[in-house]
């Protein structure tokens, strides 16, 4: 298979903060941003693999900022790394400034997917090459966050995780 690149597999979504979607504090619901995260990122990852995907994880998310109600929010989505049939996608919010339009980052966060076939079997999906420095250090750092990922899953043993090792090394 041919290698993609993370820009290929860029998604964008542009929404705003409705009244139904706010917390007490009139702020963004923890879990409607973790939903539109979820839809950026299952595109992304789409995008990728050209297959039915499907959420196997969500590795990290940081609710750094409160994002008002009245709020333009934009998910920036794409797919960090590829491995056999799993996929971390990298994900960058941020909220627009109503008078001057400029873009300050809320939140980030990591989704992994995988990419299935009709009878949801895992099948194999295209390598990725990084070309920015910044997707070139969030690729080199994916396989950590995945070996993490499935420890903490129960998936793998902790002996067994190398890169984790290799940190405390
Ligand atoms: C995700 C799913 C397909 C994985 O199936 P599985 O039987 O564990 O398959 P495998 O063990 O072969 O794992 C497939 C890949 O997923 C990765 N994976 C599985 N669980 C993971 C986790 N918790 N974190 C990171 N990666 C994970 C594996 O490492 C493997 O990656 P690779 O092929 O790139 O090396 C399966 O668990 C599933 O269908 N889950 C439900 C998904 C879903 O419905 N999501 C929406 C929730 S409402």
């Amino acid at each position: 298979m041919e290698a993609k690149t993370p820009k290929a597999s860029k998604s964008i979504m542009t929404d705003l903060v409705l009244p139904s979607e706010t917390n007490p504090l009139n702020n963004l619901f923890g879990g409607e941003l973790l939903a539109r995260m979820d839809r950026a990122a299952s595109i992304a990852a789409r995008r990728h693999s050209r297959r039915i995907v499907v959420t196997a994880s969500v590795n990290h998310v940081a609710f750094n900022r409160s994002i008002p109600l009245g709020s333009v929010v934009t998910i920036e989505a794409k797919v960090s790394r590829a491995f056999t049939s799993s996929m971390e996608v990298y994900l960058d919010v941020w909220i627009e400034d109503r008078e001057s339009g400029e873009c300050i980052k809320a939140n980030e966060a990591i989704y992994t997917f995988v990419a299935v076939d009709e009878t949801g079997r895992p099948v194999k999906i295209p390598p990725i090459t990084p070309e920015s420095d910044l997707e070139k250090e969030r690729y080199e750092a994916a396989l950590r966050r995945k070996q993490l990922s499935l420890v903490l899953a129960g998936k793998m043993k902790p002996s067994e995780a190398s890169e984790l090792k290799a940190l405390f090394e």
